[in-house]
């Protein structure tokens, strides 16, 4: 890139992603035939198309974690590089038995100092919008140091699914993960300052 260019303000595609902020939108559920996928492209897809941070979809399954302390694998290495890559996160919460999943709860242990003064907005999902498992999963980002966002889009099972699995939001929806970006990213830029 000439003077020229940038004396104009032209810049290459790498120098416009250069300063961005990078967003993790975390599935937290593994189990085979899990939905999470959906809605995790779904959120990228509105998160792409806004143009203000780097947004990659992080797969917990993708890293084959153990549980905390019963073996020592590679994945764990890995699970704290990639998270220590990113600014901030969109957690895709479903809701187990009034909660988060197993899996989530073991990949939230298995860091710490790579979730510490970054900042998550939640996505989730169940009969009841997912919502106690989200209030259950602020709690825990409170001991993280995670700063939790208020705007929390809630997708219902029965009317942003069909027959629980096939993910068709409803409309409204869109205003909401906006918002919650929005907050997100707001916070994430922020909190960079503290690290
Ligand atoms: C073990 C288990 C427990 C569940 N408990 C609840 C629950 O307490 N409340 C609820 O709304 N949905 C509950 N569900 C339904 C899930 O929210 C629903 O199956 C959802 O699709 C799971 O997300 P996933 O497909 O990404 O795994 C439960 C599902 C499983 C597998």
């Amino acid at each position: 890139m000439g003077f020229i260019d940038k004396l104009f303000g032209n810049s290459t595609k790498e120098e416009k992603t250069m300063g961005k902020l990078k967003i993790g939108i975390i599935l937290g559920s593994t189990r085979q035939g899990r939905v999470s996928p959906q809605v995790g492209e779904w959120v990228k897809g509105i998160a792409d198309k806004r143009g203000d941070a780097e947004y990659e979809i992080v797969d917990i399954a993708d890293f084959k974690l153990p549980f905390l302390g019963e073996a020592d694998a590679p994945g764990i290495g890995a699970w704290n590089e990639k998270l220590a890559s990113l600014d901030g996160f969109v957690f895709i919460v479903q809701e187990y038995n009034h909660s988060i999943t197993g899996a989530l709860k073991n990949a939230l242990d298995l860091a710490r100092d790579a979730w510490n003064n970054k900042a998550a907005g939640i996505v989730s999902y169940g009969s009841t919008g997912g919502a106690r498992a989200a209030e259950h999963l602020r709690g825990i980002m409170g001991e993280l140091m995670i700063a939790d966002v208020r705007v929390h889009p809630t997708l219902s099972l029965f009317t942003d699914f069909e027959n629980g699995a096939d993910f068709k939001p409803q409309a409204l929806h869109l205003d909401n993960v906006n918002a919650m970006l929005d907050q997100v990213n707001a916070w994430s830029g922020a909190l960079k300052t503290l690290r």
